[in-house]
């Protein structure tokens, strides 16, 4: 269906201001909620927190004092949008159990995209972090069994695989190396530039809450993975955040920012099964496309131009949420020895130069041991085995994927080796009977 956003009005400004009741209201039932309601939820946050934070960049930046006013009111309102869509989740959700729904985000939301982008540069991109947040999902549910006794699924709900990706241990480069080749602002479709907004946020706000919270365990191996996973989140940011063109304005910037709002909104109210949530994705959609028609005023009044030009005339779907199993497993068995080349392309282990500078981040980094290894080490001794939830067809590939993606140079020592993992398994098939009732 089509929907020109530019043509809606919306809610006017002075009518967006809530009470306190309104800006917070009930938790969700963390048993109850669906999956996918909660991966919403997770992304409406961190593009809150970012259409919040850009307004405070652009108030630093712009020298017009009667635009700073109209900014700073509309930063009140997108924060307290965040208020409400980040205190959906409930006090007795753990962090570990939040963890596991962010990477969820990232992997569904991601390979959604990829799926969906016009750009092939950036579809490439987005496959490469897709195996990343796929192996983290993987890393925390050893903890989440170990420290809290959840088993993935109690989260995941069967929607998104729980197995081995491209090793964490592997995803710590040499930072100069992350930056990509920006779109080009005047020829990228609007689809692209909502695409990798949508990510850089959730991406953003994903690093922000293991920066606040990885710390609140008190198992030391879990605190060194959420900081292990951390810096992979920055790399992230990093990544996606440099295939914005950076001579877009502030105004062009602005107008954006409203823009991906508006659509993520949008697909939120036409997927939302909760009814109770739904009428905040609708409400929260009439208030963006308020904020849309004063950014368009704006970059109107101030760049001369028609912001239909950068938008075009119809939405974008960023953030369909839905399995994507099949589409991710054939990313892995394709791409898990993919690495970053050295011109801001994509390479494989076996065409690494000897001096690929982000061996000696990795030798650095995991010097003394990578805690991502440590989980599966750990968790061998409660069950045997990993923690996976997939299909047998999937778990029967984990080994392979594993020997795939390993580097021989630049192993952490205590690396779980593709025989191990293989011995694992086979240790955990002859007691499965006997292990059956914890698992
Ligand atoms: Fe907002
Ligand atoms: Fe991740
Ligand atoms: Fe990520
Ligand atoms: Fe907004």
């Amino acid at each position: 269906m089509s929907f020109n956003a530019l043509k809606e009005k919306g809610m006017p400004l002075e009518k967006q201001l809530r009470n306190w009741h309104q800006i917070v209201g009930k938790p969700y039932n963390k048993v109850e909620v669906d999956c996918y309601t909660r991966t919403r939820q997770i992304l409406m946050n961190g593009i809150e927190v970012e259409g919040w934070g850009f307004k405070h960049q652009f108030n630093r930046y712009s020298p017009d004092t009667e635009v700073k006013g109209l900014i700073a009111q509309i930063s009140r309102i997108e924060d307290s949008q965040q208020t409400t869509a980040n205190w959906m989740g409930p006090a007795d959700q753990s962090v570990l159990e939040t963890t596991l729904g962010y990477e969820q985000v990232a992997v569904d939301l991601t390979a959604w995209m990829a799926q969906n982008e016009p750009d092939k540069y950036v579809k490439e991109t987005f496959d490469f972090g897709l195996l990343e947040d796929f192996d983290h999902l993987y890393r925390y549910s050893q903890f989440a069994y170990m420290v809290e006794g959840i088993k993935p699924n109690e989260i995941v709900q069967g929607q998104t695989d729980v197995v081995i990706g491209r090793p964490t241990q592997h995803h710590h480069n040499c930072n100069s190396l992350r930056p990509r080749k920006h779109y080009d602002k005047a020829t990228a479709h609007p689809q692209t530039k909502v695409n990798i907004l949508t990510l850089v946020a959730g991406e953003q706000q994903t690093h922000n809450y293991y920066a606040e919270h990885g710390f609140m365990y008190g198992d030391h191996v879990l605190r060194e993975t959420f900081a292990e996973i951390k810096d992979v989140e920055e790399e992230h940011v990093t990544m996606y955040e440099s295939l914005i063109d950076p001579t877009e304005s502030l105004y062009e910037k602005l107008l954006l920012h409203e823009f991906t709002e508006v659509c993520n909104y949008y697909t939120c109210m036409e997927d939302e099964v909760d009814e109770r949530i739904k009428k905040t994705w609708e409400l929260f959609l009439d208030m963006e496309l308020g904020h849309l028609q004063l950014a368009a005023d704006l970059f109107r009044k101030y760049e001369k131009r028609d912001p239909e030009e950068v938008i075009g005339t119809d939405i974008v779907i960023p953030c369909r949420f839905m399995s994507q199993k099949a589409y991710v497993q054939k990313v892995l068995e394709k791409e898990v020895d993919k690495r970053l080349g050295m011109n801001k392309d994509y390479t494989t282990i076996d065409e690494l130069p000897e001096d690929w500078p982000s061996y000696a981040v990795q030798e650095r980094a995991n010097e003394i041991s990578s805690p991502t290894e440590n989980a599966i080490r750990l968790v061998s001794i409660y069950h045997d085995r990993d923690i996976v939830a997939a299909d047998e067809k999937t778990k029967n590939k984990e080994v392979k994927i594993l020997d795939k993606g390993l580097q021989e140079k630049a192993l952490a020592d205590n690396t779980v080796l593709p025989e191990e993992l293989e011995e694992m398994i086979e240790e955990h098939e002859a007691r499965k009977e006997e292990k059956e009732e914890l698992i």
